[in-house]
C-alpha cells in the first residue's frame, strides 16, 4: 500500500521506517521538498522510500498519517491540500502541546474541542481516525518492547476507516484485543487530555517507554 507520511519528527521517521520495513511504499512530507531529516531518512529506508512536501505525500498516499507539530497540524494539512486528502484515511497521531510558554507544555485546544476534531470540521472529506497519540514514537512501533502488552485507542467517526486503522496497528504487534474503539472523534479529547498525564508519568518514571492496561472485572 502507498503511505504519505507528514512529519519529519521522531514520530515521522518512526513511522515511515515501520511502514517501509512491513513492505509499503512511503513518501515523507515536510514544508519543503529536499527537507534534511526526509532526505536522509529517505536514503537510509530502501527502494520504496521517498521524500517531498506536504502536498506530494498527501497525493502520494492511500492512506495519509499526520505527524506534525500540533499547534501547526492545521495549517501543514492545509499546504497538503484537502483535495489529497478527501476520500483517504488520515491516521491522526498529533498531539497539541503548546510549547510558547516554556515547560510543561499546555494543550492549545481541549475540554470541548480537540485537534481531532479540528481536523476532522476542517476536512470533511478526509476520513480521520485519531490513533497511537497517547505512546512515545518508539512504543508505537514496537508495543512488545515493553515488559508487557497495553492498551492504544482508536477513534473517528468512519467505522470502516477504523478498522482499517485497527489491523494495521497489528501489523505493527499491537494485540487485536487491546486496540480500544473509542468512538467517534470527539473521543480525542480524551486522549489529547490525556497528555498531562502521560507527560507525568514520563518524569514519575524516568522514561518515556511506558503505556497503561485496562484491567476490568470479568
Ligand atoms: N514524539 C513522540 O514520541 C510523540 C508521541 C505521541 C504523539 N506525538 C505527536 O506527534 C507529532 C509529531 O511529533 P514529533 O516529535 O515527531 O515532531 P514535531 O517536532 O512535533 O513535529 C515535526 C513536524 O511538524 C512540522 N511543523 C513544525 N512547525 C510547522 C509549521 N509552522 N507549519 C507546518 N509544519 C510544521 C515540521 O515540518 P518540517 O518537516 O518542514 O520541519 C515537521 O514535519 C506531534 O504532534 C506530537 O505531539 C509525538
Amino acid at each position: 500500500m502507498r503511505f504519505g507520511v507528514l512529519g519529519t519528527g521522531m514520530v515521522g521517521r518512526t513511522i515511515a521506517g515501520k511502514l517501509a520495513e512491513l513492505g509499503h511504499e512511503v513518501k515523507m512530507g515536510s514544508r519543503s521538498a529536499g527537507n534534511e531529516k526526509a532526505v536522509e531518512w529517505a536514503a537510509g529506508a530502501g527502494e520504496s522510500a521517498s521524500e517531498g512536501s506536504f502536498a506530494d505525500a498527501a497525493k502520494f498516499g492511500e492512506v495519509v498519517v499526520n505527524a506534525t507539530a500540533g499547534t501547526a497540524s492545521l495549517e501543514a494539512l492545509e499546504t497538503a491540500g484537502a483535495e489529497n486528502l478527501a476520500g483517504k484515511v488520515l491516521i491522526e497521531i498529533a498531539n497539541p502541546l503548546d510549547f510558547s510558554q516554556g515547560m510543561p507544555p499546555s494543550l492549545s485546544v481541549c475540554n470541548t474541542d480537540s485537534l481531532g476534531e479540528q481536523i476532522q470540521r476542517a476536512f470533511p472529506e478526509a476520513r480521520v481516525v485519531k490513533a497511537l497519540n497517547t505512546v512515545n514514537a518508539a512504543v508505537m512501533v514496537a508495543p512488545d518492547s515493553l515488559t508487557e502488552s497495553g492498551n492504544v485507542f482508536v477513534c473517528g467517526n468512519d467505522d470502516e476507516a477504523k478498522a482499517r486503522v485497527s489491523e494495521l496497528l497489528e501489523t505493527f504487534g499491537w494485540l487485536a484485543g487491546d486496540v480500544v474503539d473509542l468512538g467517534d472523534i470527539a473521543a480525542a479529547r480524551g486522549t489529547e487530555m490525556y497528555l498531562p498525564l502521560w507527560l507525568r508519568m514520563m518524569g514519575a518514571l524516568d522514561t518515556p517507554q511506558f503505556n497503561i492496561r485496562i484491567v476490568r472485572a470479568d
